[in-house]
């Protein structure tokens, strides 16, 4: 009896990936989830120039392009940002120690393997905390980690960083660290930037760490082609938000009648991409109860890439109270890996 007793007690079964996963969509106060009720739609293609919110590229077909943008030769920034990861991340464990990974934009947290496997060579507990607009490959990769990972908990947050970080909780380790990689802060405008920072900021506790990825500036014949492949997978990454807005808006752009434009506006230090009209045409969006009138060659602009310069980066970092106590970049000095931590 003494036995059979002693033996059950220590069997700890591994618990179930349905145990450990928690997915939560956020909504706001009147129960219309805000990336979804379409105002930003009505006042970004009822403006002069036409303008589109980022985030409507990332629909479920959206991320699995995404992804596939990640893979070409000519995007060096994720396989630029994955070495330096690769090369630093026992590092970067070493400093936050055991804490809670929240990750803005996680997509398929594919880099984010690469923090894990560090904290668990350290033995560290891990809560990962995904942030991504993409209910759908928030719940794949979730599970997909969890199947990997064993002793890994994920709380998942599908919907914008805003919403998501205002209502993040404390973080239930000893530390937390928000990551922001793959240069996604380049895709916020200049004027919103600081403000953006300081929802990081305010998210975090005195001590805790931020870790954020910037694609650096570089002669524009390398920056060009990265986001206009030879292959078209950018262009239909662009072009494929104009479909997600039929699904959403009951829409009826016709998507074979734009095309994909984007150049680096050298003075500006940024990519610029497009959508523009081939020819005069007026499209509606049923569920908004909006009509909008496109000229020859009129276009919508969907992203904005910023390239950084590290040093001026990382003074608006401090400004905002998150100051850097590291920088690793790769031998071209093309990307650049910044570890802070909030400090007042
Ligand atoms: N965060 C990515 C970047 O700025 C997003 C992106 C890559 C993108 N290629 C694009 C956005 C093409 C619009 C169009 O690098």
């Amino acid at each position: 009896m003494s036995i059979s007793k002693a033996a059950t007690s220590k069997v700890t079964l591994p618990k179930s990936i349905e145990e450990r996963l928690h997915i939560e969509g956020l909504v706001s106060a009147n129960e219309v989830v805000i990336f979804n009720s379409g105002t930003d739609v009505v006042q970004g293609l009822t403006q002069t120039p036409k303008t589109l919110p980022t985030h409507y590229l990332y629909d479920d077909r959206g991320s699995e392009l995404f992804e596939q943008i990640c893979e070409l030769p000519e995007y060096y920034l994720t396989r630029t940002e994955t070495k330096i990861l690769q090369q630093y991340a026992g590092e970067i464990a070493r400093i936050t120690g055991p804490c809670e990974l929240v990750e803005l934009g996680s997509g398929s947290s594919t880099k984010t393997r690469i923090i894990l496997d560090a904290y668990e060579k350290l033995g560290y507990p891990m809560l990962y905390v995904p942030i991504d607009v993409s209910a759908g490959i928030l719940e794949t990769s979730a599970r997909q980690l969890l199947a990997d990972y064993p002793s890994l908990k994920v709380n998942a947050l599908a919907g914008t960083y805003e919403l998501a970080l205002a209502k993040i909780l404390p973080s239930e380790l000893p530390s937390r660290m928000i990551a922001f990689i793959g240069s996604t802060l380049g895709n916020i405008r200049p004027k919103q930037c600081d403000l953006f920072l300081s929802q990081i900021t305010n998210a975090l506790e005195v001590g805790e760490y931020f870790l954020l990825g910037i694609d650096l500036q570089k002669p524009k014949d390398i920056l060009e082609p990265a986001y206009d492949d030879s292959q078209g997978v950018t262009a239909a990454f662009n072009l494929n938000m104009l479909s997600h807005l039929n699904r959403r808006f009951a829409g009826n752009f016709d998507t074979t009648q734009f095309e994909h434009w984007s150049f680096y506006n050298e003075r500006e230090h940024q990519i610029e991409s497009y959508l523009r009209s081939l020819r005069s045409q007026s499209v509606e969006l049923a569920a908004l109860n909006l009509q909008v009138d496109f000229a020859l060659g009129e276009t919508i602009h969907t992203e904005i890439s910023r390239k950084f310069d590290l040093n001026m980066m990382k003074q608006q970092l401090t400004s905002q109270g998150l100051v850097p106590l590291h920088e690793w970049t790769d031998s071209d000095q093309w990307f650049g890996l910044l570890l802070c931590q909030r400090q007042f």
